[in-house]
């Protein structure tokens, strides 16, 4: 017996938010699996630089500049990855932005930007990549949420609403494309260190802060990147095609 490859062929993956935290380690963890990973990110510099680094460890990545509220622009970044690294079949969107503010102050700007970012971003980049994945009758969709779609907490309710919407949004986006060989699922994470999570704790949204929570977290530590991207590289393998429109959350016990 040997190995089992993650796929069968060559693939091509899109991670957006891929230049820091979460999704910088999943576009790591996908590379190492073999794939081809575009990153997406609105910070372009940082975007280069994570895919500068992959390619440094010998596998093969591009970075872009691409806001996921432009969906001009992730067209234009959509057809840059199709000419460089091949059509993209598996796509995990993990630009997020979070927001604490009490329910009567959130203004209609606030509202939107959160929406747009966390929700729209996540069905834009869908549109512009699902038809590559209906030609080559094989597609991979992760779309990573929150648990605060699952429990709702104060002071996020725009962006537990974005969450929230992003788990329907899976689910009904799995059963429509199904039938096309494509699997459509989401990863809420829950309380996982990176430099939005150590933010939060700066501006004090945090309580007694992200140490403190280990004592509450029934694995008795906090989520590592790595955590969320183990499951992602799961979800995107060959052998994962019977997963669909799954809820797949990763958070130490904390949220069952
Ligand atoms: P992070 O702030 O470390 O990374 C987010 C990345 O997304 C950054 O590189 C940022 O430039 C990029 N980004 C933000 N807005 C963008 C936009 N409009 N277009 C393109 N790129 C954009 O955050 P982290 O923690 O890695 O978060 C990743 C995802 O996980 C987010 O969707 C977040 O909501 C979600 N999440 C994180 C949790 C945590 O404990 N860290 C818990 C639950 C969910």
């Amino acid at each position: 017996m040997s190995a089992l490859p993650a796929w069968a062929e060559p693939r091509t993956a899109i991670v957006t938010g891929g230049a820091s935290g979460i999704g910088l380690a999943i576009a790591e963890r996908l590379a190492a699996e073999g794939a081809s990973v575009a990153i997406f990110d609105r910070n372009a510099d940082a975007a280069s630089e994570a895919a500068e680094k992959i390619t440094a460890s010998g596998y093969r990545a591009i970075g872009l500049g691409v806001d996921v509220t432009d969906r001009a622009r992730i067209d234009e970044a959509v057809e840059e990855v199709r000419r460089k690294i091949g059509p993209p079949t598996i796509l995990v969107n993990s630009a997020g932005m979070d927001g604490f503010e009490p329910f009567l102050k959130i203004s209609a700007e606030s509202w939107q930007r959160l929406l747009a970012v966390n929700l729209t971003g996540t069905f834009d980049c869908c549109q512009a990549v699902v038809p590559d994945m209906i030609d080559a009758g094989w597609g991979r969709i992760i779309n990573i949420s929150s648990s605060s779609a699952q429990t709702g907490n104060p002071w996020m309710v725009h962006y537990s609403a974005a969450k929230a919407g992003v788990v329907g949004f899976t689910k009904a986006l799995a059963k429509e494309l199904g039938p096309k060989g494509i699997t459509v699922n989401t990863v809420p994470p829950g309380f996982i260190d990176t430099p939005m999570l150590r933010r939060t704790e700066e501006n004090g949204f945090l309580g007694p802060g992200i140490e403190a929570a280990e004592s509450t977290t029934p694995m008795r530590r906090v989520g590592k990147p790595e955590d969320i991207a183990a499951a992602c590289a799961y979800l995107a393998r060959e052998d994962a095609g019977y997963v669909t429109g799954q809820v797949i959350p990763v958070n130490g016990g904390r949220t069952i």
